[in-house]
């Protein structure tokens, strides 16, 4: 018998996240001894988390609360979750309808592997977060996606919506603001999208809220489910600490849905890994809990920055950066680039290629739009200090001008 390390089917079905290759690939090249590396290729806050919920951690510690926790989250936490849908989002939901995990990407993990089969469709808008197809696939099932375009704000249109759904869909993913372009699904247009979903009982909604507190434009955050009541029972509403309170290395997602969903989510994680990390569970209970001006300190930074970074990318000749209304990205074309010569003599010939040029010529590490499901585009994260992002922004535009 050979001891030939060998892929099951499953893992042969995904591959890794561009985003993380790229950021290694930066970290790589300074190691290396390129210390003119500038990494926006992340998709973190920049900031520490609040003083406040590091006390609650360590006061979770000295209290002892360090045994495995419930598999569905801690009380106190899954309370503060509940109260926290109701006071921001309208939503009601008892505590058998949450579920807490180690970070959002478990819980939308866990909540695939619940329900998908081979055979199953999933509509995946483009421009995606790269793990929505990976863990479609992981699952035997196969994403659909559905393609929204810059000339519409990258908005998920009712009538393709409408069309990509066949018998066999399972799940819409819906992302606002978007990770990696920024838009933000308005009321109107999330209704439109709801009327079409009424009028397919069989289709469940993904609703990953992960960046609702990073939003810049002047109208109320709104989510499915507060504006489709009607669809509650089949929407999953998904949401975590990571982006709002800067606690992504705490590793807690939650998500409030019906709870026949939930108790499946829940299975499912008491197999996998059980509760996650008790302290997090009380260092998030804090954040969700007590003062939220770190809330909209955040935001005002970030919607400084973006401001910054979308009036600099809009003076580079030839390129277009449409102002997103959240998250902490912009997606801007790169496609005027395309079939001309970049520094180095080489042809670029993708969008890809436009990074890889990017980053070899000037240090900046971005990621290709293609990576995202939308080729022609790259993204660059703007959670990095206002220095580091004008110095960006100056090497992109002496790039681009010397492109041929
Ligand atoms: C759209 C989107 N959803 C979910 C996540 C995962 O968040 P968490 O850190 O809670 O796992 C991310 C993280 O980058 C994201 O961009």
């Amino acid at each position: 018998m050979s001891n030939e390390f060998k892929r099951s089917a499953a893992l042969s079905r995904i591959s890794p996240s561009a985003t993380i290759a790229i950021t290694q690939k930066a970290r790589d090249l300074r190691a290396a001894g390129r210390s003119d590396i500038l990494s926006l290729s992340i998709g973190e806050p920049d900031f520490n988390t609040p003083e406040h919920v590091c006390e609650a951690a360590r006061g979770a510690m000295a209290a002892g609360q360090t045994k495995y926790p419930p598999v569905s989250g801690v009380p106190a936490l899954k309370e503060a979750i509940a109260a926290k849908f109701s006071r921001e989002n309208g939503l009601r939901y008892s505590l058998s309808e949450v579920v807490v995990g180690s970070g959002a990407k478990q819980v939308i993990a866990n909540a695939m592997l619940a329900t998908l089969n081979p055979g199953d469709e999933v509509l995946i808008p483009t421009p995606y977060w790269v793990s929505y197809p990976q863990l479609t696939q992981l699952c035997g099932a196969t994403p659909v996606f559905v393609e929204t375009h810059a000339k519409d704000g990258f908005l998920l249109q009712p009538e393709a919506l409408e069309r990509a759904i066949t018998p066999r869909t399972r799940w819409l993913f819906l992302n606002s603001p978007s990770n990696p372009s920024g838009a933000v699904i308005d009321a109107a247009s999330l209704a439109a999208i709801g009327d079409v979903l009424l009028r397919h009982p069989h289709v469940w909604v993904l609703s990953d809220d992960i960046y609702e507190h990073l939003t810049y434009g002047d109208t109320p955050y709104v989510t499915l489910a507060q504006v489709r009541p009607e669809l509650r029972e089949r929407v999953l509403t998904v949401n975590g600490v990571s982006k709002a309170y800067a606690m992504t290395g705490w590793r807690i997602g939650y998500a409030g849905g019906p709870a026949p969903l939930i108790k499946a989510i829940e299975l499912v994680q008491s197999q996998l890994t059980g509760g996650a990390c008790s302290i997090a569970q009380w260092a998030a209970a804090a954040a969700l809990s007590g003062p939220q001006e770190f809330v909209a300190m955040c935001r005002e930074s970030f919607r400084a920055r973006c401001d910054r970074v979308v009036d600099a990318l809009e003076r580079v000749p030839g390129m277009t950066c449409a102002k997103p209304d959240g998250a902490f990205y912009v997606f801007p074309s790169c496609a005027s680039f395309i079939g001309r010569k970049a520094p180095s003599g080489n042809v670029i010939h993708s969008d890809e290629d436009f990074v890889r040029e990017l980053l070899d010529h000037t240090g900046v590490a971005v990621v290709h739009g293609s990576a995202f499901g939308s080729a022609g585009h790259f993204r660059v994260s703007y959670a990095a200090s206002t220095d580091v992002l004008a110095d960006a922004c100056k090497r992109i535009h002496l790039f681009c001008e010397a492109v041929r």
